[in-house]
């Protein structure tokens, strides 16, 4: 039966993984994904442990089931000189009325020994990491802990490392997927998800996670024909009702603005795909000056405060068009429902 390795593995219901995304899901939508069938996910990147307890304790009392903690892996530099960013976006500043924040949000952050404690003291039943993973002391802390262990590739060659390192699933992340990249080896080289899930899933033995670009049930009945196990959706589910996003991104969402989606690194500082918007229109979607990720985000808080529909980063993948504002659980049953209708009693990986 379609999917049935991914389900073996992980206890899921439906073989969709509710994608974390960090500011844009939380507690409300992982519930729905969770009663759904699917894995739920709580990323983590931009709270502290102290919130990471609360919600898994929220998600704990409303719904059982398969739950993904999410981390960020990257490495955090020294602060840099901002000056030449700080420039560039000089006019913006004159015509907002504003500057750079004296004290910026804070910044995302990588995991780490206190998000590892927390691990421990829960036990989630999967953690799944994005940019990598990290040093190894800390993450065989994590299997110690139980979790399955997922890791995001975006070329093959990132999929091998990955399985060499022991990750009980591998998240195969085309080109077309909303958000960041989750390119860590060797730069970014762009793959479309068609191209990589079949390369990936002939690569390495263990269970393959499609992403990138699917957002309906034609989507993920194509990625399991291409090999994959399960399929990782995140734009799909940013026009549900639980889902975080705001007013001015749910509209654009639904508007013509979703048809044109490319990678910037205007808003963090690394690239990530989401839809056009004036900044990205005026200083180009790809600036040298942007400061290191995570610092680029900082210097725009201001101006997103006072004007968000031009400044704010609107992420979203390249099938966002096909996206249906549903309530998430129904999202998540019908989606499977009418991709197993498309595959019939075909067995996939
Ligand atoms: C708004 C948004 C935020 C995201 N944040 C995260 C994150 O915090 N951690 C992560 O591993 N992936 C994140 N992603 C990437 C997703 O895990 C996934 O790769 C992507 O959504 C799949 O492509 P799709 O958007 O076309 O479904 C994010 C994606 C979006 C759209």
């Amino acid at each position: 039966m379609a999917g049935e390795r991914f389900r073996d593995l992980t206890g899921a219901a439906v073989p969709i993984v509710q994608a974390p995304m960090a500011g844009s899901s939380g507690v409300a939508l992982a519930v729905a994904a969770l009663q759904g069938g699917a894995v739920g996910s709580l990323p983590c990147a931009l709270i502290t442990p102290e919130q990471l307890r609360v919600q898994v304790a929220e998600v704990r009392g409303a719904v059982s089931g398969p739950l993904n903690i999410n981390f960020f892996c990257h490495e955090i530099g020294p602060a840099p000189d901002e000056t030449a960013w700080h420039q560039a976006l000089a006019r913006f500043y004159a015509e907002e009325g504003v500057g750079p924040p004296d004290s910026p949000p804070p910044l995302r952050a990588p995991f780490d020994a206190a998000m590892c404690a927390v691990i421990e003291e829960l036990r989630p039943e999967i953690v799944s990491f994005h940019f990598g993973l990290p040093a190894r002391p800390l993450l065989e802390r994590v299997r110690a802990a139980g979790a399955l262990l997922f890791g995001n590739a975006t070329t093959v060659a990132e999929a091998r490392w990955l399985a060499g390192q022991g990750m009980d699933a591998i998240i195969a992340q085309g080109s077309e997927a909303g958000g960041h990249a989750g390119y860590f080896l060797s730069g970014h080289h762009p793959v479309g998800t068609m191209a990589l899930v079949p390369q990936i899933a002939d690569a390495v033995d263990v269970p393959v996670i499609a992403a990138g670009g699917i957002c309906d049930a034609r989507g993920i009945a194509a990625a399991l024909i291409l090999g994959a196990s399960a399929v990782q959706l995140g734009t799909a589910y940013l026009p549900t009702p639980e889902s975080l996003i705001s007013a001015t991104h749910r509209a654009r969402l639904a508007g013509p603005e979703a048809e044109e989606t490319t990678f910037t690194n205007l808003f963090t500082g690394r690239l990530a795909r989401g839809m056009h918007n004036r900044l990205m229109n005026e200083l180009g979607p790809v600036h040298p000056a942007a400061p290191p990720f995570p610092y680029a985000s900082g210097a725009l808080t201001e101006l997103r405060r006072v004007a968000e529909a031009d400044y704010a980063s609107f992420w979203a993948g390249q099938a966002a068009p096909l996206g249906r504002a549903e309530p998430a659980r129904a999202l998540t049953e019908r989606l499977w429902r009418e991709a197993s209708n498309l595959l019939g009693d075909r067995i996939t990986a």
